[in-house]
């Protein structure tokens, strides 16, 4: 956009198929308030052939993000050598994008976006404003942030996050990106580096750990607390069928509750940290 913000989802060749996540994401901009002009400023990272062919058929913006050493002809499993080293390689590049200075919107494919959420974000001198599994009242408090949507602002101490970030890569085997973070926070990283970083409040960006309690002001909703594809699948469809069915008059209704989650997703929050 004008202001060099975009926003960033990545893609491989699991989210690309037919009637799969790639679909319900788009399907969710298309039809929520105030997003469809978004999806022209999305930057889809694909990871994989398969997905950066997908992404040129559909004539979105496209970027195919090559990892040394990773033969994507061959499948690439979970938390396997392969699998970090791409998930290292997208810290990389979006440490990349920051220092160009451009500010970004991650989002996972997981994430319904129901309304525009740069509405909502903060300014005021936040540097990172996280979602989280779990809100727990206080924004800057000991929230345990996912990693799955966040907005990050360019600046000086954002690239140098990212650029420590990127160098734990080595010391953290057997550790999501998202750990090695929470791992920094708890070490004092963001205090060091200056950065202020706001937890964002579940009534607006929210997910199956806990899902908004209103209708009137949800604006995100993400897979989180739910581990298959195939049980995300189902429940992110009855969230937008939901969405559609009871917000089609613009008088959303704040009483209106969310159909139950049928898929085989986690519920107890109790749990989840
Ligand atoms: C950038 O511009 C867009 C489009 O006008 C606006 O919605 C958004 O709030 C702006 N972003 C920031 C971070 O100011
Ligand atoms: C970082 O700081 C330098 C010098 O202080 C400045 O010129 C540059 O614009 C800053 N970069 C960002 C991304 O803010
Ligand atoms: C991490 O390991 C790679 C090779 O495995 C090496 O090239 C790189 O310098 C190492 N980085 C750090 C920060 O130690
Ligand atoms: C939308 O309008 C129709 C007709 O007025 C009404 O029956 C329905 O309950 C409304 N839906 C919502 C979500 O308000
Ligand atoms: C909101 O929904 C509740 C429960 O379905 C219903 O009783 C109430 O009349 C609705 N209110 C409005 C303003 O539509």
């Amino acid at each position: 956009m004008e202001n060099r913000t975009l926003v960033i989802a990545i893609l491989n060749k699991a989210y690309v198929e037919q009637n799969a996540m790639l679909d319900l994401f788009l399907q969710s901009l298309g039809g929520g308030e105030d997003t469809e002009f978004l999806i022209d400023h999305v930057l889809f990272v694909a990871v994989d052939q398969r997905a950066f062919n997908r992404c040129r058929t559909l004539e979105l913006h496209c970027y195919n993000l090559v990892t040394e050493g990773v033969d994507f002809s061959r499948e690439v499993f979970y938390m396997s050598d392969a699998f970090n080293n791409m998930m290292w390689r997208r810290t990389l590049f979006l440490g990349d994008v920051l220092r160009r200075g451009y500010s970004f919107i991650f989002t996972d494919m997981d994430v319904m976006w129901l309304r525009n959420p740069f509405s909502q974000l903060y300014r005021d001198g936040e540097d990172l404003q996280m979602s989280s599994d779990c809100y727990y009242r206080n924004p800057f408090g000991n929230s345990f942030f996912n990693t799955g949507f966040y907005f990050v602002t360019a600046n000086n101490k954002t690239v140098a996050l990212f650029d420590e970030w990127y160098a734990r890569r080595n010391n953290s085997k057997g550790m999501k990106d998202q750990d090695v973070l929470q791992k920094m926070k708890r070490e004092g990283a963001f205090t060091r580096l200056g950065l202020k970083v706001r937890a964002l409040e579940t009534t607006y960006f929210s997910g199956f750990c806990q899902m908004s309690q209103d209708f009137r002001k949800v604006i995100t909703v993400h897979a989180n607390c739910c581990a298959s594809m195939k049980a995300k699948l189902i429940d992110l469809r009855s969230v937008l069928e939901a969405w559609k069915v009871n917000n089609s008059n613009g008088t959303s209704n704040a009483t209106i509750a969310w159909p139950p989650i049928k898929g085989i997703c986690l519920h107890d929050t109790t749990n989840k940290h």
